[in-house]
């Protein structure tokens, strides 16, 4: 085996697995603190995601952030069963799915995962979350305007019977640990209160310019490893996801700055920062270099504290995933999904 040098890279062109810090969740598993996000954003097929999983896997990547919405957990079942036969183990691989919001009935949740056990060509999933609290469906692809007649709010004794389900999920093996997204304060506490196994991670929208800090700090204390989405900023997500407001964190002055010093592309500091700063990104990626450059990134010479002050200071509250299809009635605006009062938007 090839040593590996200072930075962590190997001379082949890959980063060494074991140089990637882990994070600990509160059962003591560790999981990997940087993943490859699978969202193909409507404009990657499952093909293309499905290869950059296998080609990040490759150069040193062993989490993998999938969801049944994202249409294409059939295909990334062949690359994984590809890289578990160039000699990977299972236990080496960090593999996470998440149930999706039409399927949080009580007889739902466990053929749900089922299916994506089955397409994902696995016996466990390391991590299943509850993809957003709303048991709302929409189709794929549609409108920010679009609405389901039959949206529901956020109902907590609802969500409990599903959050049940994926409790015996645990019990049974079929999943080692469970976990939320799209959460809020209010919201999290009436979970952790009736939760007979916690949420290990809690999923988050999370970049430079929407940084969190209260959520952040809030899972910090209660031993949720926070996870971190659209990390670079998303430059790739749906039309449907942009409004004139939303800004752009790789275009930063701070953070070009810094790459520039770095010599790297502005997102990888971005996967710099989020790793560093305690929470896991989970940057999406086909391209082979990406791939490579944001693990060097994480394995590489570490931000200074001053670079960490500047990357603090530019948080601009700026939400890019509003989530406005989730909305329950006529006159609402997106900040109401997000309980912005601190209490659970009533229904
Ligand atoms: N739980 C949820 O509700 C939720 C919501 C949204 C997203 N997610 C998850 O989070 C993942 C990531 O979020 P995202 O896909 O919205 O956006 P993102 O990771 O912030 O951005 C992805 C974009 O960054 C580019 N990129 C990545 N590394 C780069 C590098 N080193 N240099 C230059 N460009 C780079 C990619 O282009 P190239 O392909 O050209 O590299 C891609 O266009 C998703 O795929 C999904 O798994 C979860």
């Amino acid at each position: 085996m090839t040593a590996p040098s200072a930075s962590g890279l190997l001379t082949s062109g890959c980063v060494d697995p074991a140089l990637v810090p882990q994070r600990v969740l509160y059962n003591g598993a560790k999981m990997p603190a940087i993943g490859l996000g699978t969202f193909g954003s409507d404009h990657v097929s499952p093909a293309e995601v499905a290869a950059a999983v296998e080609g990040a896997a490759a150069v040193g990547y062993r989490h993998f952030d999938c969801a049944s919405v994202y249409g294409n957990e059939h295909q990334i079942g062949y690359a994984l069963q590809q890289v578990l036969r160039s000699g990977i183990k299972r236990e080496q691989l960090w593999v996470t799915s998440k149930l999706w919001n039409d399927k949080h009935g009580e007889s739902d949740v466990i053929p749900s995962c089922g299916q994506s056990l089955s397409d994902l060509r696995l016996d466990y999933l390391d991590l299943y979350l509850v993809h957003w609290p709303f048991p709302n469906y929409h189709p794929p692809g549609c409108d920010v305007s679009s609405r389901n007649k039959d949206s529901k709010p956020y109902i907590h004794t609802e969500f409990i019977k599903a959050w049940r389900k994926m409790e015996e999920l645990v019990e049974s093996g079929l999943v080692r640990h469970i976990g939320t997204s799209n959460m809020t304060i209010p919201k999290l506490k009436l979970l952790l209160s009736d939760a007979r196994i916690k949420p290990a991670v809690n999923e988050m929208e999370s970049h430079p310019h929407f940084q969190q800090p209260e959520l952040f700090e809030f899972l910090r204390a209660n031993a949720i490893v926070p996870v971190g989405y659209s990390p670079i900023g998303s430059p790739g997500r749906p039309d449907r996801d942009r409004t004139a407001e939303d800004s752009v964190p790789t275009q930063d002055p701070v953070i070009i700055k810094i790459a520039n010093r770095l010599g790297v592309h502005p997102a990888v500091v971005c996967v710099k920062w989020a790793v560093q700063r305690g929470q896991v990104p989970i940057p999406f990626s086909i391209n082979r270099n990406h791939h490579l450059a944001n693990l060097e990134g994480v394995v590489g010479e570490p931000l200074t504290d001053f670079d960490m002050r500047e990357i603090s200071a530019i948080d601009r509250n700026c939400r890019l995933i509003k989530g406005q299809v989730f909305l329950w009635k006529d006159g609402q605006s997106w900040e109401d999904l997000w309980d912005v009062n601190g209490r659970i938007t009533p229904p």
